[in-house]
């Protein structure tokens, strides 16, 4: 694959066609390191192959604004639709989910000249600002793209035993503030929390609306590493009592002992394995480690409106998050942004008066409002500038191939 160096869109770059092209740049940028081989892997259900990422953002935008928005445009290869369409029922037949992994072809390099073909013909679109809010929307999709896209190769890599590391360094040394955790405080009372509809927003964190808070407080840094081998060693994992019960059940049938990409004083990261930091963040935990851990800490979860009332005064572009493409760790740090998204205590359900947009991209967010809970922030994975303080990430309680943590919480 192509070498590449580039820099993460700024969070603010006012120039719309200048934010396309330095998304469609970094996805190609983060899979050079990688082979044909590594790039068509699938390693379990949930993940997809690195080409059939940089394949599926490309159709996202070849569907839904050059098919449907550029009068005379014919699809590259009216085979492939039927290849990387994910989920959108409106869009018609897809391969299963777990088939991914069988596309040996097309190949990376067909996959990347189709990619050139469709950043070429957006060059009108980009000017036009009746799509610019479906621009929008693509490169925020891309961007989600990127994360999983790490996220999945981690996955992949990790599954090999000789653990290939995609990078030879990392940006890994500690942020301050990892010493002893202090308290936010919040009074309580009434909050408005969602998106205000001042400049983008996935339709999921909408509209604004009231919540009633109790008082309560967060943790001023998340749960480290050397905090996780203290839950261990103090029989975390074989206490039942810690528990939610389908967290139990899942802790026997799978034989969970630890965070995944864990081995000894060691852990699988995108430049192999390598020493765990006991000051940095643990993550790649579940929704039900988090909560037995809370438990243990004589804590909680913190609610998603909890967490959004206290970092509406933070700057959602701050900590530790994706700049470019390099080896992504939770490097600790102050503020509630960067590192590893939160699990929070809540479902992922609708806010009031919540509708999907009309069309195939109502089929977004809206459809996985069942059985999944919300997590906040960002992660060294998140492209900094992609997330807000109303941005709800989702996953179902077991999975724990995300960058995620743990913030604490309790009552006041
Ligand atoms: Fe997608």
């Amino acid at each position: 694959m192509p070498e590449a160096h580039v820099q993460a869109p700024a969070p603010d770059a006012p120039d719309l066609a200048e934010r396309y092209q330095a998304t469609r740049r970094l996805s190609e940028a983060l899979c050079a390191p990688l082979s044909e081989a590594d790039a068509t892997l699938q390693s379990m259900e949930d993940a997809s192959p690195a080409k059939w990422h940089l394949a599926h953002t490309t159709w996202f935008f070849e569907t839904f604004l050059l098919r449907d928005r550029l009068p005379g445009y014919r699809l590259f290869d009216e085979r492939w639709p039927f290849l990387f369409n994910s989920y959108y029922e409106a869009e018609g037949d897809r391969i299963l989910r777990t088939r991914r992994g069988m596309l040996s072809r097309p190949s990376v390099a067909e996959v990347l000249a189709w990619r050139a073909h469709v950043d070429e013909a957006m060059t009108p679109l980009l000017r036009d600002p009746t799509v610019a809010g479906l621009v929008t929307l693509g490169i925020a999709h891309e961007q989600q793209h990127q994360e999983l896209l790490l996220t999945d190769i981690k996955h992949a890599l990790f599954e090999n035993p000789l653990g290939p590391a995609m990078w030879e360094r990392g940006s890994h040394g500690l942020l301050p503030n990892v010493g002893e955790s202090n308290w936010l405080e919040h009074p309580g009372g009434i909050a408005l929390v969602g998106h205000d509809g001042e400049g983008f927003a996935f339709d999921n964190e909408g509209p604004r609306h009231r919540v009633l808070l109790e008082p309560f407080a967060l943790a001023d840094r998340l749960v480290t590493n050397g905090e996780w081998d203290e839950f261990i060693a103090d029989r975390g994992y074989s206490t039942a009592s810690l528990w939610l019960s389908d967290g139990w059940a899942w802790v026997q049938r799978e034989g969970v002992a630890a965070p995944l990409y864990w081995r000894e004083g060691e852990h699988f990261t995108h430049t192999g394995w390598q020493p765990r930091n006991w000051q940095a963040p643990v993550t790649h935990i579940s929704y039900y480690e988090a909560d037995a851990f809370a438990t243990w800490a004589g804590a909680r979860l913190p609610t998603e409106s909890e967490w959004e009332a206290l970092a509406q005064g933070e700057d959602p572009g701050g900590g530790n998050q994706l700049d470019g493409a390099i080896a992504p760790l939770p490097r600790g740090g102050s503020g509630l942004f960067g590192d590893c998204w939160q699990w929070t205590r809540s479902a992922y359900l609708p806010y009031p008066r919540f509708a999907p947009a009309a069309g195939a991209v109502g089929e977004y967010n809206g459809k996985f409002m069942s059985g999944q809970f919300v997590l906040r922030g960002a992660s060294c994975a998140t492209v900094r500038g992609h997330s807000r303080a109303s941005y709800r990430n989702f996953f179902y309680p077991h999975q724990r191939w995300q960058f995620t943590g743990l913030r604490l919480a309790r009552h006041v």
